[in-house]
């Protein structure tokens, strides 16, 4: 199978030392990058910056959401299947300032940020799907499964992974997860609290019974 998996934070500027961005670590995507490839599957990983070492796979390193987006579009044609394990930014700054922004001197002056919307990536490429296997993850603080099924469905999945990014010992950051596999065909599966690669095995496994 040849697998397109983004994976990590996007960085989304303010100024020249600047930018909003999320807790993700990139670990979730890259445990998909590594057992799809040690699975023998060929692998191109998008990744936004992220401090963890890369599988042996293409990496195309991108920092915003528009040039996820853009990385995405040129690689969709290419692959069987889409693994969407960024944590793309939901918004970005509306005006990028070219210097830094300035206190201004002695002034209780504080600079109000206006957000603009990101492109919603899974959208955009929605219609290019024909035959590919979308995956997808939801990232969720309460109602989980309720949410999760909610994207699934507006986003066109075939699977979303749905994780409870509330939790201490599971989600950001940490090297395991607590997952529940919520396919478009099919029961839920909830998996215990497992390392990452182990739920990376789980969906590549996932998407091999599939092709
Ligand atoms: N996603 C995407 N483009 C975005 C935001 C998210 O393609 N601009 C993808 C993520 O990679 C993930 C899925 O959509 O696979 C769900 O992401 P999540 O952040 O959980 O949900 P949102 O779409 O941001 O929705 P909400 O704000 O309601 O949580």
């Amino acid at each position: 199978m040849k697998l397109l998996v983004t994976a990590g934070p996007t960085r989304e500027p303010l100024d020249p030392v600047r930018f909003l961005s999320n807790r993700s670590s990139g670990k979730m995507g890259y445990a998909v990058a590594r057992v799809a490839r040690q699975r023998g599957h060929e692998v191109i990983l998008i990744s936004g910056p992220v401090s963890i070492e890369p599988p042996d796979v293409q990496v195309i390193q991108i920092m915003t959401a528009e040039e996820m987006l853009d990385a995405v579009e040129k690689n969709i044609e290419w692959c069987d299947a889409l693994v969407m394990a960024a944590a793309v930014a939901d918004w970005r700054p509306a005006l990028i300032s070219k210097s830094k922004i300035k206190k201004r001197n002695n002034s209780d002056f504080a600079p109000t940020v206006h957000l603009e919307r990101t492109p919603d990536i899974l959208k955009r490429v929605s219609a290019r799907k024909g035959n590919r296997v979308f995956v997808g993850f939801a990232a969720e603080t309460e109602n989980l499964e309720e949410e999760a099924k909610r994207k699934r469905i507006e986003k066109g999945l075939d699977l979303i992974v749905a994780n409870d990014v509330s939790a201490t010992d599971a989600g950001f950051e940490v090297d395991d997860n607590r997952v529940i596999l919520l396919p478009k065909e099919g029961a839920p599966e909830s998996l215990p609290l497992m390392p990452k690669l182990e739920v990376a095995e789980r969906i590549v496994k996932w998407l091999e019974a599939r092709s």
